[in-house]
């Protein structure tokens, strides 16, 4: 009876987490799939590679973090920082040593109501139209940067960022190439996975919840 009970309860305590985890909306990271689908776009049109940079794919992070607030109705992104944002607080709150920004030689931003994966955001939101395409396929960019957000029940933003600077020795990230750790969604380059911020919380809330009201079954 007891065993029968016990397994029981693995069984929800099972479904429970599987449900938790397909649920959540950034697997591995997204930023880094698109930086992917990016080069081999280029590639299979001969165009250069592009290096993988921490320091920009975090500043496209702060960059959609900026713009939030400012997803229209037809999913554009109502917002325009200025390069004093980024000097002042993009590459700040990045820990982008500041000695090494260089020009960003072009921005793809783009907002959906809905979470799209990597190869459905790269052709229906960020590169949709000849404008974008061409902007991506420019032959003067060395290396990339994305990142991605989302808010509290959508909208999703993701914004990529191209640079014609020295490769390695641009946006390089204080503290060993780390930099300043980010709360909030995903962007390329790094060694960490997408941070979940508050979601995170709330599940592990749950989780303890239910492991709580297991226990306490057994007890009675
Ligand atoms: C999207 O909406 C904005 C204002 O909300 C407008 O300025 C812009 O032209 C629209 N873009 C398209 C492609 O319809
Ligand atoms: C967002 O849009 C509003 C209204 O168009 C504008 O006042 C605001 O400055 C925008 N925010 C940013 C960060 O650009
Ligand atoms: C962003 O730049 C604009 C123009 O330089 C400035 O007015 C605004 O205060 C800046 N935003 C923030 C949050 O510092
Ligand atoms: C590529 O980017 C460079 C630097 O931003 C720009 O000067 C040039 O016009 C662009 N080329 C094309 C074909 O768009
Ligand atoms: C590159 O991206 C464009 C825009 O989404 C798409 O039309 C084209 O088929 C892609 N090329 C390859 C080789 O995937
Ligand atoms: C940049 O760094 C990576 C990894 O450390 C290395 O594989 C690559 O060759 C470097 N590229 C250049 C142009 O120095
Ligand atoms: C945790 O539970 C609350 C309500 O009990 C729910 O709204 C929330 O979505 C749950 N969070 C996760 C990550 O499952």
């Amino acid at each position: 009876m007891m065993r029968k009970l016990c397994a029981f309860e693995c069984f929800m305590l099972c479904s429970f987490l599987s449900a938790v985890l397909v649920s959540s909306k950034f697997h591995g990271n997204p930023a880094n799939d698109l930086v992917d689908i990016i080069n081999r776009n280029r590639t299979a049109a001969k165009i250069s590679h592009l290096s993988d940079s921490a320091g920009l794919g975090c500043m496209a992070l702060q960059f959609v973090n900026f713009c939030k607030g400012n997803c229209t109705s037809n999913n554009t992104v109502n917002c325009n920082p200025s390069s004093d944002n980024f000097t002042e607080i993009f590459a700040p709150d990045c820990g982008v040593e500041l000695p090494t920004f260089d020009t960003i030689t072009g921005q793809i931003v783009a907002c959906q109501h809905e979470y799209l994966e990597p190869t459905e955001a790269f052709s229906r939101a960020l590169v949709s139209d000849k404008k974008t395409l061409s902007l991506m396929k420019n032959k003067s960019h060395t290396e990339v940067g994305v990142g991605i957000v989302g808010v509290h029940k959508g909208p999703f933003f993701w914004c990529v960022l191209f640079s014609s600077g020295k490769t390695n020795s641009t946006f390089v990230l204080e503290n060993h190439g780390l930099g300043i750790k980010q709360k909030r969604g995903c962007f390329s380059g790094g060694s960490v996975e997408c941070s979940r911020g508050h979601s995170d919380r709330a599940f592990w809330n749950n989780f303890s919840f239910i492991l709580y009201s297991v226990l306490f079954y057994h007890l009675l």
